[in-house]
């Protein structure tokens, strides 16, 4: 990736677009964005989608968890009204519907794996099985909290860019990613101090904050070149980056 601190939109545009929908994707591709941030579930068959919460009860009209709803059932329902009248025409997407469009965009995607709290046997070899499909394993970066999933990824496939998440302070986290086979840091917005910052470049390890969405932070990230930041304005970010 470049020198340039890349801006990866946080589910997408989801200052102003319903989170995890087309929308919200196209919205940031149109407004320059370097990459997409993307939440993984998988459907009762098995089908990977992309919403955030393990429940479609915030950001659909449905009720239930995602693990027991058919794809079918999921795209009945309306992901876009929760957000504003204009997006009632909004679906859950698969993955799958996200890569087919992607495959014309130059876009990166970082897939988060949500699988933990609620775990999805098989959900990385579906996820890897798609990438692989559409040829996009060279722009593809996947995360998770569940560092667990982290190591069968890198079981699963040797190249694959992975990074681990995390919400604390960890000690000298680029040796600990090694430990999973994971090769980028993306740490909450408060652990990117410039200490961490710096080590890690050190370290030739990448590291893209979450979520930055004040003015002050995207600027001080931006002078200070981390890897890419994860943004819900990723238009407000791009403005940012052209006055640094
Ligand atoms: O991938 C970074 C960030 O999205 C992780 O937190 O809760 O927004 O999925 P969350
Ligand atoms: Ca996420």
């Amino acid at each position: 990736m470049t020198q340039q601190t890349l801006i990866f939109a946080h589910r997408g545009a989801s200052g102003t677009y319903p989170e995890n929908t087309m929308d919200a994707y196209k919205a940031a591709a149109e407004a320059g964005a370097d990459g997409l941030e993307v939440d993984v579930q998988l459907s009762k068959d098995g089908v990977p989608v992309l919403i955030h919460d393990e429940t479609v009860n915030r950001t659909t009209n449905g009720e239930g968890w995602v693990k027991d709803l058919t794809y079918e059932e999921l795209q009945t329902m309306d992901a876009g009204s929760w957000f504003h009248d204009d997006f009632s025409h909004a679906t859950i997407p698969s993955l799958e519907e996200l890569l087919i469009w992607l495959r014309g965009q130059s876009l990166y995607l970082n897939i988060e794996l949500k699988t933990g709290i609620v775990h999805y046997p098989g959900i990385e070899n579906a996820v890897i099985k798609l990438i692989k499909q559409y040829d996009l394993i060279d722009r593809v970066i996947l995360s998770s909290f569940n560092h667990y999933s982290l190591v069968t990824v890198r079981q699963l496939h040797p190249t694959i860019e992975t990074a681990i998440l995390f919400m604390e302070g960890l000690y000298e986290p680029w040796d600990y990613a090694k430990t999973v086979g994971a090769q980028s840091l993306h740490c909450s917005l408060p652990v990117a101090v410039p200490k961490l910052l710096m080590a890690a470049a050190e370290a030739d390890t990448p590291v893209r904050p979450f979520t930055v969405n004040e003015r002050s932070h995207m600027k001080a990230l931006f002078q200070a070149k981390c890897a890419a930041i994860m943004t819900d304005w990723p238009e407000q970010a791009l403005q940012v980056r052209e006055e640094i």
